[in-house]
């Protein structure tokens, strides 16, 4: 069973673009995804997207779909009625290079600004125990794809250009929070969170955690722990009188 599908494409580049209407086959069974490509195979030789495994996997294929932040490879057209038109669009949050692709490299830098594992120095590799709790705590922030749709989404950076430098993003604030919870680590993640890496702009709307692909629960099990963290550091009138006594 197939039908003729109606979709709108931003075509562009840096210097400009806009919508473009076009009608497309679509058959049972397909994703958005195949219809991007029978797009460039029919019409559109040179439309230009982004994608790898199409198993939702490799966090390539990252777009915006009726304006909702999404996987191009994971949005089953059957979610859309036969009759309704599709948009799709480039994430907003970073610089267009052309079409549907943008310039992720904001989140790579972002990346290498988080200081890495900590080990104790006594420890050689190998000789790390943790318990099996902890494992777990952390594994459900390694199943990032770095699909860097929750960077995105989160309204912090999506129209303040001026607040990227101030902050990682929700992904970037996960690694944070991940390498905080880690038994082994050394490093003091408490303050980096907060005065490098911008954990006090965000305000907790949730909206990170409602388009991760891997369904992972950024703000309630790592932004809100972070940030309990840091409430208990600065607000916690014993620790405060610590600190004060003894960081001098
Ligand atoms: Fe994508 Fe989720 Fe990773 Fe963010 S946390 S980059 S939304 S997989
Ligand atoms: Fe942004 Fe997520 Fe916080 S969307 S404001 S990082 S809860
Ligand atoms: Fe790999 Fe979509 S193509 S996640």
């Amino acid at each position: 069973m197939s039908y003729q599908g109606k979709f709108r494409v931003w075509r562009g580049d840096d210097s400009g673009g806009g919508l473009e209407d076009f009608t497309v086959e679509v058959n049972e069974g397909e994703v958005v995804l195949d219809i991007i490509h029978r797009l460039q195979a029919t019409q559109t030789p040179d439309l230009a997207v982004r994608w790898n495994c199409k198993a939702g996997k490799c966090g390539s294929c990252s777009a915006e779909i009726n304006g909702r932040p999404r996987l191009l490879c994971m949005t089953r057209m059957s979610i859309f009625e036969e009759s309704e038109t599709i948009t799709v669009t480039p994430m907003r949050t970073f610089p267009i290079i052309r079409d549907l692709v943008t310039d992720v490299s904001f989140n790579y830098t972002k990346a290498r600004e988080v200081p890495s594992f900590a080990p104790p120095k006594d420890l050689a590799p190998g000789e790390y125990r943790m318990q099996q709790v902890d494992v777990e705590r952390s594994q459900e922030f390694r199943k990032c794809i770095e699909c860097f749709l929750c960077q995105n989404t989160c309204h912090v950076v999506r129209d303040h250009e001026e607040n990227k430098e101030a902050f990682s993003g929700p992904r970037f604030l996960m690694r944070v929070a991940e390498l905080e919870m880690h038994p082994l680590d050394t490093a003091d993640r408490v303050d980096q969170a907060q005065d490098q890496h911008g954990l006090g702009l965000c305000n907790i709307t949730k909206c990170c955690s409602e388009v991760c692909p891997e369904h992972i629960h950024i703000t309630d099990n790592a932004l809100i722990p972070m940030k309990e963290r840091v409430a208990d550091r600065k607000y916690d009138p014993i620790v405060w009188l610590g600190n004060k006594l003894f960081k001098r």
